[in-house]
């Protein structure tokens, strides 16, 4: 199958979540659930996302089911991390549970690794659209992924209360963010939590250079320091006794964690949810499959899935970067 076009007749479609959790993937269920029914497309909800479609753990969606959804984190369906999809015979288990469930086409919610089940399906003729949720943000086709501005907001809010614990003691917070190997959590959060530092994978960082303007900074009578630090490039624990061991300020690290990662979604990843996942089904009604949906500039777009690469581009990296490199 051509992958940006099917002609088959939708009439039932399947919707599953697969990957890390992320807030607003119910409001997205929800969305596509609602719109099929709108068009007189049955919906059959996958449990546990891919494995769960090689399970054959599959129920039929109401208008009510995905009642009381949209200000609910995490996704109702249930998620999972399942690598063996990578491999044919297992796919070839799933491909053969769709045709028993009479399942026509496919919306699948999930990060880009969840994209690559998704093309594969396509390119077996099961059509799909893939909608991008994640906190990282690191997905090509779209400038937000869902959940991206929840996660941000909570780690904010923990921010704010960092600094009031930290300006209290005097001390720096070394706060570790997820974002697997993409800065943007960390970089927004770095400006919108007024962090002196955000460590990110985008830009090369001296610990040095860092340690010593912090040691200059509390020399000149500040109180507090709060350092945001991407996951996977330096471990906060080691920085902060480091930074302690060197300067004698006192710190801490704070790993967020998971903590990150539920939560109500807010207003903003409920629209995008809503947005992107009713164009997914309209796009599928239209013929359109092994594509992924986005938001570009608040317009909604749509791309091949294999025109997607893994590295986002991050253009507005620098203009932001240097907003946080200040010290007092
Ligand atoms: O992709 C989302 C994410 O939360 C990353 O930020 C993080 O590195 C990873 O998932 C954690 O995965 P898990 O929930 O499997 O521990």
């Amino acid at each position: 199958m051509n992958t940006t076009e099917s002609h088959h007749e939708i009439k039932r479609i399947g919707v599953l979540t697969s990957g890390g959790d992320a807030p607003g993937m119910n409001a997205a269920i929800r969305a596509i659930t609602r719109t099929a029914l709108k068009h007189n497309i049955s919906v059959v909800g996958i449990e546990d996302g891919y494995i769960g479609l090689y399970h054959n753990r599959v129920k039929e969606l109401t208008s009510h089911d995905v009642e009381n959804i949209i200000n609910r984190g995490g996704t109702f369906l249930g998620t999972a991390r399942f690598v063996e999809f990578a491999q044919a015979e297992t796919r070839a288990v799933a491909i053969e549970n769709l045709h028993k469930n009479n399942i026509d086409a496919l919306v699948v919610i999930g990060g880009d690794g969840s994209y690559m089940g998704a093309l594969r399906l396509t390119e077996s003729s099961i059509p799909c659209i893939g909608v991008p949720a994640t906190i990282d943000n690191d997905i090509t086709g779209t400038d937000y992924t869902i959940g991206f501005d929840t996660a941000l907001n909570t780690i904010v809010h923990c921010m704010d209360n960092m600094r009031d614990t930290c300006n209290s003691h005097r001390r720096v917070t070394i706060v570790e963010i997820m974002g697997r190997h993409c800065g943007d959590l960390t970089l927004h959060a770095g400006i919108a939590g007024g962090c002196e530092f955000a460590i990110i994978p985008e830009k090369d960082f001296n610990l040095d250079e860092i340690i010593a303007n912090v040691d200059k900074a509390f020399k000149n009578g500040k109180r507090h320091g709060l350092i945001a630090l991407c996951e996977n490039l330096i471990s906060a624990e080691d920085f902060s006794k480091r930074l302690n061991k060197e300067t004698g300020i006192e710190s801490r690290a704070v790993t967020l964690g998971h903590l990150q990662r539920g939560g109500n979604p807010t207003a903003n990843d409920r629209i995008l949810a809503s947005r992107l996942g009713e164009f997914a089904v309209q796009l599928l009604i239209k013929g359109v499959a092994g594509e992924c949906v986005g938001i570009e500039k608040g317009l909604l777009v749509h791309h091949p899935i294999h025109e997607q690469t893994h590295k986002k581009p991050h253009y507005y990296v620098d203009d932001m970067f240097d907003i946080c490199a200040e010290i007092a």
